[in-house]
């Protein structure tokens, strides 16, 4: 037992909250000051699962973050070799920082290199019946990489986890995840090539993904969730043993049905909030005789009443949902996108908006694909030329056409093209 903790703790990604090292006999320790740091000062940004929240205009201190969790920035010299490898450009989300950190990406580019197959992991929670456009994020460069490497896509539907932690009954969470799954799908997943499932029905056809679960709550002690996640000793049971279920497509044996019994490597996109998850399942992995999946960390989708906070479902008039018509999503910018332009026109003229606190501005970075346009805008609006009416107009005119395309989209999901998706089969890929 004690050799077992020993292993965990040493491993180079620390099991903790806030990514420092520590012995289990100071985690409980660490976890109270983690709490009493964010309830003291407003110093720290707070990010984990649950929370994100920041004090600063400008949202969250990612290169702070970044050395709080013990990841890598995603630097031009990573970015150049991505172009090198794939022969094309990389992803405007990945050109514009917002994929901004990652863990052994490096890895998975040698694999590339070298013919050498892996596969794609991501997920969601299913919390609520219409998703935003922030949730778009993760499969939008999901598709891109599945795409890009021709490689296998895994995608976790975790109703189990929305079940435990929201008032949310079982047959509720069930539905959610199915609804949940058509948006997902209407983002254009090769249907050959992606395996979605939901945690509540799948783990009971599956004996491989419960069998993994269980190895994997065998190398991770009551102290060590406490001092990832912060549970408490009067939380639910279910609540620390879940953490096992989200690290368990991250390997491949859960899914012998797709891989057989090859040991493959894995890439996970994701918001950099799913990290702590990720860093347990690295430390449990070459344990249980794995690669450690390798991630790609985005910065938060912005509410529309700013940076401070992240775009939620649960706060309507924070996000633009893909169910919104044309005449919401252009009232809600116009109201609610939080301006980084000045008081009065003519200070506006004079001083110039600010685009890093800008929602509109925001808007632009994470969906006109164009650089030059998005280039020109930065600087009109910065130096005053163009106002805050006129960047959210093209914000909305940004905004609204994918949202219909994805409307129209969704429609032709019917029950039967969701059947094929979640039906346990062979995947089809190159290596
Ligand atoms: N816990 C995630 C959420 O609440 C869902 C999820 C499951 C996930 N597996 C994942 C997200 C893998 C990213 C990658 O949204």
């Amino acid at each position: 037992m004690a050799d077992t903790q020993q292993t965990i703790v040493e491993g180079v990604d620390a099991l903790t909250l806030n990514g420092k090292l520590e012995t289990e006999a100071t985690a409980t320790a660490a976890a109270a000051s983690e709490e009493t740091a964010t309830t003291t000062a407003n110093v720290e940004d707070v990010v984990d699962p649950w929370n994100v929240a920041s004090s600063n205009d400008a949202g969250i201190d990612y290169d702070k973050l970044i050395k709080r969790f013990g990841s890598t920035k995603i630097d031009e010299e990573l970015i150049a070799r991505f172009v090198k490898i794939t022969g094309k450009p990389a992803h405007h989300l990945i050109r514009r920082g917002i994929f901004f950190s990652h863990r052994d990406l490096h890895t998975i580019l040698t694999l590339c290199e070298q013919g050498k197959p892996f596969y794609l992991y991501t997920g969601r929670g299913p919390s609520s019946e219409s998703l935003h456009i922030g949730h778009l994020v993760p499969f939008m460069i999901a598709k891109w990489l599945q795409e890009t490497f021709d490689v296998p896509l895994i995608i976790q539907l975790t109703d189990d986890e929305k079940s435990l932690w929201k008032d949310l009954k079982i047959e509720e969470a069930i539905k959610l995840a199915r609804e949940n799954a058509k948006d997902i799908i209407a983002v254009g997943f090769d249907v050959d090539k992606t395996f979605i499932f939901n945690n509540l029905e799948f783990m009971g056809k599956c004996p491989a993904m419960y069998q993994n679960i269980i190895r994997i709550q065998k190398c991770v002690t009551f102290n060590q969730v406490k001092g990832i996640f912060g549970f408490g000793d009067s939380d639910i049971i279910g609540k620390i043993g879940f953490p096992a279920a989200q690290a368990a497509p991250a390997l491949s044996s859960t899914f012998p049905f797709i891989f057989g019994n090859r040991k493959l490597h894995c890439l996970i996109p994701c918001a950099i909030d799913q990290d702590p998850y990720f860093r347990m399942t690295r430390d449990v992995a070459p344990r249980l005789g794995f690669p450690k999946c390798a991630l790609l960390h985005s910065t938060f989708f912005p509410a529309l009443q700013g940076a401070k906070s992240k775009m939620s479902a649960s706060e309507t008039n924070s996000a633009v949902f893909l169910t919104d018509t044309p005449k919401q999503i252009k009232n809600k910018i116009n109201k609610y996108a939080f301006s980084g332009g000045r008081t009065t026109v003519e200070e506006h003229r004079q001083l110039g908006g600010i685009p890093d606190i800008d929602v509109a501005y925001q808007l632009l970075k994470f969906f006109l694909e164009d650089d030059d346009k998005l280039e020109e805008v930065r600087l009109a609006y910065s130096k005053g030329e163009m106002l805050t009416g006129e960047i959210k107009k093209l914000a909305i005119e940004t905004v609204t056409p994918i949202v219909v395309a994805h409307q129209a989209a969704r429609k032709l999901i019917t029950e039967e093209v969701l059947d094929k998706y979640f039906e346990i089969r062979a995947l089809k890929f190159s290596s």
